[in-house]
């Protein structure tokens, strides 16, 4: 099939086929029916590279799976409810997304999840272990700084951990600094490119303005005002919401972008780069996110750190006791 594909591209003059594109990936995502699931498994429905999407929760699967398979693109919209049936959303997936568990109301610390959140991903590494040990794993869940640890150990204890292929999904700290700098320049959002290292909560997030392009503009007091306000950006949101939540449909857009290149990677895209939280052996802390190259088999090449000025290598060191902490926290949970 694929032979006569390329025979007829060949006599209609399309020489650069290249037959190692392969287009169509199945991704499932584990907690679709919430918050984020519902519009991040919107945005995946309309991504091109998506054939077969999987989705999978405790709750209203079947609805949410009727409801996208009325979208006219593509892809395969399949609902899998219930732990029974995990094992089948998971079988044969390329992407993983993780959106589940329980989000923050006011008052809360992305630490005070651990205790439902860790469970929830444990169960479903060990159902990846199992069913698709070869996908790609984006966790959103919080607390990200102790749920990716989480899932290492477990997928290690499986005997199937490759680093390459375990992502903790910091992308919305990055769609937030680019908002914030875009609106203060007054220059398209879109335009902006900065890197947000470290982890995926507090002082963990480091967004390294002195490397923003274009530049940003201010004296200290601006720098740490907006440093501050990307760091507690979620709390803005979860206060905002008042006891309905935490960010939904920007951690949605975050999400779909970060799968987005996860797969135009695995397609064989060049050049794709995110920032995400990984294992790592760039600081002192064994997760830690970076600007990551990503490609045919997840990570393709950790950038490292970026130029710190000396106000960043401050943050960097208020960041690195409490990742370790926090990292410390998953592999206990993972090994009691
Ligand atoms: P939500 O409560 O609206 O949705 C969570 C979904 O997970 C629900 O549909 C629920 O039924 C499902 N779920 C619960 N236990 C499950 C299990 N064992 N297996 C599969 N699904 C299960 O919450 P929301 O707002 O969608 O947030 C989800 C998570 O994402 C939270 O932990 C939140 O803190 C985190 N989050 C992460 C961000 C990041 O930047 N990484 C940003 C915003 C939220």
């Amino acid at each position: 099939m694929l032979k006569q594909v390329t025979k007829q591209l060949a006599l209609q003059g399309v020489r650069n086929f290249s037959v190692s594109q392969q287009n169509n990936y199945k991704v499932t995502v584990c907690g679709a029916s919430g918050g984020i699931g519902q519009p991040l498994s919107l945005l995946l429905k309309q991504n091109p590279l998506v054939t077969d999407l999987s989705l999978y929760d405790i709750v209203h699967t079947p609805g949410v799976a009727a409801d996208l398979s009325h979208i006219d693109t593509k892809s395969k919209t399949t609902g899998f409810m219930g732990a029974d049936q995990l094992g089948d959303s998971l079988k044969g997936s390329d992407v993983v997304v993780i959106p589940a568990g329980v989000p923050r109301k006011p008052g809360m610390t992305r630490d005070d999840l651990f205790n439902v959140n860790a469970g929830i991903i444990k169960d479903i590494s060990n159902s990846i272990a199992k069913n698709c040990p070869k996908a790609l794993v984006a966790i959103i869940t919080n607390p990200v700084n102790t749920c990716v640890p989480i899932a290492a150990e477990i997928l290690k204890k499986a005997g199937v951990y490759d680093p390459k292929r375990l992502f903790g999904v910091s992308t919305l700290d990055v769609v937030r600094a680019r908002a914030f700098i875009g609106h203060a320049l007054g220059v398209d959002p879109q335009s902006v490119q900065i890197p947000v290292i470290g982890g995926h909560s507090g002082v963990t997030i480091l967004p390294v303005l002195s490397q923003s392009q274009p530049q940003f503009k201010g004296n200290q007091d601006a720098i740490e005002k907006l440093t501050v306000r990307i760091q507690e950006a979620g709390t803005e949101v979860v206060k905002a919401k008042a006891g309905a939540g935490s960010a939904t449909l920007s951690m949605a857009y975050a999400g779909a972008r970060f799968a987005g290149s996860l797969l135009k990677g695995l397609n064989g895209d060049k050049n794709v780069i995110e920032c995400s939280y990984v294992q790592s052996n760039i600081t002192e802390a064994t997760f830690f996110s970076t600007p990551l190259v990503l490609g045919k088999n997840g990570l393709q090449e950790n950038l490292g750190l970026p130029k710190l000025n000396d106000y960043e290598k401050k943050l960097l060191e208020a960041a690195i006791p409490e990742l370790k902490k926090n990292i410390q926290k998953g592999i206990d949970f993972a090994n009691a």
